[in-house]
């Protein structure tokens, strides 16, 4: 019996642990990617849908960057606590639109990360340059800690 004892205490623990709720990912808040660019999410409804504010570090443009909207919406089915997303951005200050897709994980630490990909849509005046119109590329946003 007294050596039974520290195996069910283990038993127990693993038990225990193992029942605990994983640690969900939510995108409301502020984000900071790879580039430097602040992003806030900071309404989202009961079917996903979601209104946030991006500020770019960055810009394809020689126009003055501007805080500009973005909408979106966030796959609820099935997803484990790690949601896939979408979202557009429609620049303030150009004319151009981006639209990203990712999916908010929980990594080792618990900490979460957005892992996107985006696709840069700019004018061109003629459809002869629809060719060269669309960059594309990868960003990954951590939560930007508020400054206490
Ligand atoms: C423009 O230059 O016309 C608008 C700004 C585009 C900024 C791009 S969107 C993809 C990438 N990720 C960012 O955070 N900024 C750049």
């Amino acid at each position: 019996m007294v050596q039974a004892t520290p195996f069910l205490l283990v038993f127990c623990l693993a038990l225990g642990a193992h029942s605990l709720p994983a640690k969900k990912c939510s995108l409301i808040g502020s984000w900071v990617n790879d580039l430097g660019s602040n992003m806030t999410i900071v309404a989202m409804n009961e079917k996903g849908d979601f209104v946030g504010s991006y500020h770019t570090a960055v810009t394809a443009t020689m126009n003055e960057i501007r805080l500009s909207p973005l909408q979106g919406s966030l796959q609820r089915t099935n997803q484990k606590g790690q949601p896939t997303f979408g979202f557009t951005v429609n620049w303030s200050f150009s004319d151009s639109i981006t639209v990203f897709t990712g999916q908010c994980f929980v990594d080792e630490d618990g900490k979460e990360i957005l892992k996107t990909m985006w696709l840069l849509r700019s004018h061109v005046d003629n459809i002869k340059n629809d060719w060269k119109a669309t960059r594309v590329g990868i960003n990954v946003f951590t939560r930007l800690q508020r400054q206490k």
